[in-house]
């Protein structure tokens, strides 16, 4: 019921989470997407609700559970999550981008199921996506915390510093896709959290539960 829930040092806080990965559609049966299970993402807002937080869950397509408390909001593409991020930004003091977003999204959407006969090969022409992060550091940098996310191949550290200082950004969180203990369905994540002032934390493997447990540490301490 609604009058439960749990106390604790977020309570009165308010955090705003995206995990997932974005369908961006094709045509009535195909989309592009990635690997991305959600299960970061999920993580930190059930560790943020159960730590007290009024929590708001903007979810991509994905099969993780969330408590009851927490407020979701269903979307599919990066479109549509930069929508919901946008509308739902303003109550939050806390942002936490996991979500896994579509860099770019078929150019044309084909309203007809595209047909093979004929064709040896096909041109898909792309259109650039909204980047969401980018957007809420440049309206609420220095406002509200706010952390990203960060998956590289090769150099981590270097492509992550770039992109928290563009992003204007508090925190990234930075894993590197070939460690072991990390990637892609684990329960597990290996992370780096670089922050704003200079810091850059180097975390052992472990479960992403306390990866978001971590997380939310240095976001309540910097708050
Ligand atoms: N992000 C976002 N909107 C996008 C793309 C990315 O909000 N359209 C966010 C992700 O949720 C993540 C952070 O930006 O928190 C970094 O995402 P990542 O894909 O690592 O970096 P990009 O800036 O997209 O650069 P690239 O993919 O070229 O490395
Ligand atoms: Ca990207």
């Amino acid at each position: 019921s609604a009058a439960l829930r749990p106390v604790g040092d977020l309570s009165g806080h308010s955090v705003l989470v995206t995990a997932g990965a974005t369908q961006e559609a094709l045509d009535p049966v195909r989309f592009l997407t990635n690997h991305s299970s959600g299960k970061m993402g999920y993580a930190i807002a059930n560790a943020a609700y159960l730590r007290g937080a009024d929590v708001t869950l903007i979810a991509a397509p994905n099969t993780q559970k969330a408590f009851e408390g927490i407020k979701i909001v269903n979307v599919i593409s990066a479109q549509d999550m930069f929508d919901a991020v946008m509308e739902n930004a303003e109550n939050a003091d806390m942002i936490i981008k996991a979500a896994a977003v579509a860099d770019f999204r078929p150019a044309e959407y084909q309203d007809q199921k595209i047909k093979k006969a004929g064709k040896d090969s096909i041109c898909l022409p792309l259109a650039s996506n909204p980047d969401i992060l980018q957007a809420l550091g440049d309206r609420f940098g220095g406002k509200k915390m706010i952390a990203g996310f960060c998956m590289e191949t090769e150099n981590l550290l270097e492509n992550a510093q770039k992109k928290l200082k563009k992003k204007n950004a508090d925190f990234i969180v930075a894993n590197n896709l070939t460690n072991a203990g990390a990637g892609f369905g684990t329960d597990t994540n290996v992370v780096t959290i670089l922050s704003k002032d200079g810091k850059t934390e180097a975390l052992p493997c472990m479960s992403k539960d306390a990866v978001a447990n971590a997380l939310l540490d240095r976001l309540i301490r910097a708050l």
